[in-house]
């Protein structure tokens, strides 16, 4: 029986879709274009792609059980338009248990106007927003199409090349200055097609990179802890940029001039959460490297590298240049270990790499250069090189551990004489920790069962900056919840940076879900659960970071359409509501239910499930993002809430009075950005006077503060409604002092009070299954246009 390909693109302004079939010749296989459909995005690709799949097999007479593999453009492009095609490509090949394989958009599009006759020298020139383009080169010729670079990013203005004909997206805006170099092509070439797709993946088959026979996914071939070709899993976008924070980022760390002063944190901070630290490793934190930490590099040049150490000019030159990434790793403040890479031509030479001799063995080689490789990875880089001293076997040791190869000697290339062997090899990015990520697999949750009840359905979370996945079956048992923070990635810019949060997600998103289904096999006692055994896949659609709910949804989408399921919508304030079920799954609405999060402070009246009315919410900032802001004030870190909450555990709440807004307002409204204002004005006011800042009792009195006025609003919401039982949720739910006065409050007024466990308090999926599984029971389902929202109220129905 005939196996297929599908194809598929929505990088730019284009939906554009492929269906081969998949011929077996005496030169190998041999992929012949069946469907090349192409239609306009409108910015809204995430509602039209599936449904535009699904025309695209049906014209093909192909049914999705004959795909034998998932091929996806990676870019560049618009990194959420790319990112839509990926997560659903993710999606579809891990239900449908197919490779998945990636080709560049740019690659397609030149391979397009192959098909259609251009021979020659041709630039194809996409839009990369913010007056940048990603040009390409190829040569063109019966033969096929040769790429003649690697992906970059330049100013469209910046750009020069020389070309028989020039042609991309990019000349819709940009053709003044492009059509000085070569002649443009017709406007049908400028955008890849399926077909375009489909030959470019051909080329891949020819050069042995994309394996689509059985024997190859059915990890044959492959051998343990080695990385399975077609892989969805490890499939990423091209971006030949950092995100603009972290770009940023290196431009505020190259300028600091001067060198380091400690911390200056006052009063037993230290102490307070250094407590919380046994192990030494906990304390090291990895940052890119700062310019005002050059002379201490110096330093630990002189003591490992001998004659061949760099001064800390050299190094601080290197810091602002684009192409260069260097991170470091710090205990205490305290310099302890450097990586620097220099991406060139794809390939990120690793320029230095050192490590405190008194803190060896604690890994912090490997991290720093997995950190310099995912840097590298998204300028562009797909491999690493390096030189090492031929004597340095433990070096050698180290860089082969990592799948890198001899490939050379350089002769006396140290300063004493003494030969450098080169390495090269795969950039040593992690992936078996979904994308440096910890992952969190609360064991608590996973309720043994003995028996299936049906239905089974897997919910997705993604909103946010944290990518989890849990699986609920018919009796509302929890049969696992996954977890995967990527708080680490997001702690040193004070706050969640949402392209970081969406790289993470497409990172982490086929390892989060497959743990999600080993985990559900491990309480069902069965060896697997397949996408194909769920009744159901749901996804929180609403509201969120835009860039992070669409990877989320259009996965979810993808794996519900290929493995032939519903799909089930959850709005994720809901979630956080459902997430008392946790607790009690007794609860009985009429309930008031306390949202407070990071991004939300509400009351809601719960007069039945699905029948919600908000009483009141914040008029300015969400108690999360005060606890955040007051946090950062303090110089402590983020996310703020449990480390404040651990210092006021150890001050005086009555110690300062800081405001309580809006407590006599008369309504259930809050306002929190007041309070935030007061307590940096206070903190400003001490230092001036050159008091030591009592923390803790600022911490203390700052969440006595938010406390009273939560509190009593509860209670008058609780009064107003008459309701008798009394819910929380969001990530300050978590926080000990809240827990401790609603208690009483509720105790005052014989009101049955459920708090969701603490793991559940902040953004999990355990929650969207609770959810999914009532919709599921009301035979409510979305349809493959579902798209993402960014600002949904509780009560919106979908
Ligand atoms: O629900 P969540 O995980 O994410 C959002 O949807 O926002 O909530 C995160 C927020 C952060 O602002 C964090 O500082 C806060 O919850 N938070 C806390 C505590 N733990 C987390 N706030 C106060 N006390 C805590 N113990
Ligand atoms: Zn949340």
């Amino acid at each position: 029986m005939s196996k297929f390909v599908l194809a598929f693109d929505t990088a730019n302004e284009t939906v554009a879709v492929g269906v081969g079939e998949i011929a077996k010749m005496p030169e190998g296989l041999q992929i012949n274009p069946l469907i090349s459909q192409e239609s306009a995005a409108h910015r809204a690709s995430n509602t039209l792609l599936i449904t535009q799949l699904d025309t695209a097999l049906e014209l093909a007479g192909v049914a999705k059980a004959d795909i034998a593999a998932v091929v996806c453009g990676r870019g560049p492009g618009s990194f959420t338009g790319v990112r839509i095609c990926m997560a659903t490509a993710k999606g579809v090949a891990s239900a449908l248990e197919v490779p998945l394989y990636g080709v560049s958009t740019l690659d397609a599009v030149a391979w397009n106007a192959w098909q259609n006759g251009v021979r020659g020298h041709i630039c194809v020139v996409a839009d990369a927003m913010r007056k940048e383009v990603y040009p390409a080169e190829f040569s063109v010729t019966d033969a096929g199409v040769q790429r003649l670079d690697v992906d970059t990013v330049i100013k469209a203005t910046e750009l020069t090349f020389e070309a028989d004909i020039v042609m991309g997206d990019g000349l819709a805006k940009y053709s003044d200055i492009m059509q000085q170099f070569a002649p443009l092509a017709d406007e049908a070439l400028w955008q890849p097609t399926g077909i375009g797709l489909l030959l470019a993946a051909q080329a891949l088959i020819n050069t042995g990179a994309m394996d689509i026979s059985v024997r190859a996914w059915h990890g044959e071939i492959s051998a343990p802890g080695i990385v399975r070709m077609g892989d969805p899993a490890v499939l990423l976008p091209v971006y030949t940029r950092l995100s603009d924070a972290e770009e940023n980022e290196r431009i505020r760390l190259a300028e600091h001039m001067g060198a380091h002063v400690g911390s200056n944190l006052q009063t037993g901070v230290q102490d307070v959460i250094a407590n919380d630290n046994a192990v030494r490793t906990a304390d090291i934190v990895y940052r890119p490297l700062d310019a005002r930490y050059v002379d201490d590099v110096a330093c630990l040049e002189a003591l490992t590298m001998g004659t061949d150490a760099w001064n800390a000019d050299l190094v601080l030159d290197e810091l602002p240049r684009k192409d260069r990434t260097w991170w470091a790793a710090y205990y205490h403040d305290e310099l302890i270990g450097y990586c620097g890479g220099w991406v060139v031509d794809g390939d990120v030479q690793i320029l230095k790499i050192a490590t405190d001799p008194a803190y060896r063995r604690l890994g912090i080689a490997h991290r720093l250069l997995a950190a310099v490789a995912c840097d590298a990875r998204d300028l562009g880089a797909t491999t690493c090189s390096l030189e090492v001293r031929s004597s340095n076997a433990g070096a050698h040791a180290f860089y082969e551990a990592r799948g890198l190869q001899k490939i050379g000697v350089r002769p006396g290339y140290y300063s004493d004489g003494e030969d450098a062997t080169i390495y090269q090899g795969p950039l040593p990015v992690s992936i078996s920790d979904v994308a440096g990520m910890e992952l969190m697999v609360n064991q608590e949750d996973e309720q043994q069962v003995t028996e299936l009840e049906k239905p089974l359905i897997l919910a997705i979370e993604s909103s946010c900056d944290e990518t989890a996945a849990s699986v609920v079956d018919g009796n509302g048992a929890l049969l696992s919840d996954v977890v995967a923070s990527q708080i680490d990635f997001h702690s040193r810019f004070g706050g969640v940076v949402p392209e970081i949060a969406s790289r993470k997600h497409i990172e982490a998103i086929c390892g989060v879900t497959e743990e999600c289904l080993e985990a559900a096999a491990r309480s069902l006692n069965v060896s697997r659960v397949r996408w194909r055994d769920l009744d159901a896949v749901a996804v929180t659609y609403a509201p969120g970071l835009v860039g992070a709910l669409v990877v989320g949804v259009a996965f979810a989408k993808g794996a519900a359409w290929g493995a032939d399921k519903p799909l089930i919508a959850v709005n994720h304030l809901e979630g956080h509501l459902y997430a008392n079920k946790i607790a009690s799954p007794d609860i009985k609405p009429p309930m008031v239910v306390s949202l407070v999060s990071g991004g939300h402070t509400m009351l809601v009246h719960v007069k039945d499930w699905g029948n919600y009315e908000t009483l009141g919410s914040t008029i300015d900032d969400a108690v999360g993002e005060a606890f955040d802001k007051v946090a950062k004030a303090l110089g402590l870190g983020y996310p703020g809430g449990p480390l404040i909450s651990k210092l006021a555990a150890q001050g005086n709440p009555r110690a300062i009075n800081f405001p309580r807004a809006m407590m006599h307002s008369h309504d259930l409204r809050f306002s929190l950005s007041g309070l935030k204002t007061a307590v940096t004005f206070y903190i400003q006011k001490e230092k001036e006077a050159n008091r030591p800042l009592n923390m803790p009792d600022i911490a203390a009195s700052f969440q006595q503060a938010v406390i009273d006025v939560q509190v009593a609003k509860a209670k008058t919401a609780l009064i107003e409604t008459g309701a008798r039982e009394f819910c929380l949720g969001g990530g300050v739910a978590a926080n000990p002092g809240l827990r401790a006065a609603y208690d009483k409050m509720c105790a005052s007024l014989g009101v049955r009070i459920t708090m969701p466990p603490l793991t559940a308090c902040g953004d999990n999926a355990a929650m969207i299954a609770l959810v999914a599984s009532d919709r599921y029971a009301q035979g409510k389902f979305a349809d493959w246009t579902l798209d993402i929202k960014a600002h949904a109220p509780l009560d919106e129905p979908y």
